[in-house]
């Protein structure tokens, strides 16, 4: 299939970052590293938030952040790093729940129950923790944003990821149910809901004896004719924290080449 829309290799810098605050969880790897990325680009000072201390790290030095070790499915996790940032920064105006979580694909009646229960504790419950633990922040911040990377899978699942699909949905109502609560408080809450994705996770996704033409046969379902970069849902997330985004909460905005028109 012809790709018809060029890769993204950096994401145009949104405008109204200076002097901003943004926590990014899940931010050693893929999605997050490069919203980190973004985010310090257009001039915000990040919180590169991750289990992996060791990745963490490395994106905070690049980014000149501040690496915090965080485990999102731990409520006093959670709380410390918050706290982190505050410390390092004064406030917060960004919260991206991104980290997140996935098994093999694996028929429903054979996924292993720890696995199942893991899944939501990162995807569902991590979220809700992370976004809880900002809350008092971001109002004493005067308001804010917070952004939950959910999935496509949330809105159309398929077959094998029967945790991972109904934990996005989750994920997607998640964000929808924060945003009709935390509008009083002047914070605006999305979901970006990326298409498979070139980073460590798309090979649970792809989940073939054959990877390379089960990402043919992906690419070939996907109008734009390509998979998603990190950078294409980086780019989202920055624009729905962004001031550009004033007027906008509670979407689920699909980053998917159009898969799911
Ligand atoms: N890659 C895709 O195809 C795709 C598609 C749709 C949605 N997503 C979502 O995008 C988000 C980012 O995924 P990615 O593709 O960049 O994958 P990734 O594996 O590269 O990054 C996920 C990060 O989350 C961190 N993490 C996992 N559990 C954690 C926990 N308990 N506490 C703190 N950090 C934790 C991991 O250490 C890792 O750095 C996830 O929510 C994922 O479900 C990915």
């Amino acid at each position: 299939m012809t790709q018809r829309s060029a890769p993204v290799t950096s994401v145009p810098t949104p405008s109204g970052y200076t002097g901003k605050v943004a926590i990014v969880t899940g931010a050693a790897s893929g999605i997050g590293a490069a919203t980190a990325r973004a985010l310090a680009a257009a001039g915000a000072r990040v919180v590169v938030a991750d289990r992996d201390a060791d990745g963490a790290g490395r994106v905070a030095e690049e980014v000149a952040g501040t690496a915090v070790t965080v485990d999102v499915t731990d409520a006093a996790s959670c709380a410390a790093m918050v706290a982190e940032a505050v410390a390092a920064y004064g406030r917060v105006d960004l919260v991206a729940c991104n980290a997140g979580l996935t098994t093999d694909p694996t028929p429903a009646v054979d996924i292993d129950e720890g696995d199942f229960d893991a899944t939501f504790a990162v995807n569902v419950k991590g979220a809700w923790l992370t976004a809880r633990a900002a809350v008092p922040a971001l109002r004493a911040a005067g308001g804010g944003a917070i952004v939950v990377t959910g999935s496509v899978m949330g809105e159309r699942t398929r077959p094998g990821f029967a945790a991972y699909a109904p934990s996005k949905a989750a994920a997607n109502h998640l964000a929808r149910t924060l945003a009709v609560e935390l509008a009083p408080d002047g914070i605006r809450v999305n979901a970006v809901a990326p298409v498979a994705t070139d980073t460590p996770m798309l090979s649970t996704f792809l989940g073939s004896a054959d990877p390379e033409a089960a990402r043919e046969r992906f690419i070939a379902s996907i109008p734009l004719g390509r998979l998603a970069q990190p950078e294409d849902v980086a780019a989202a997330i920055c624009f729905l924290g962004s001031d550009a985004a004033a007027f906008v909460t509670g979407v689920v905005l699909p980053v998917d080449g159009g898969r799911s028109i």
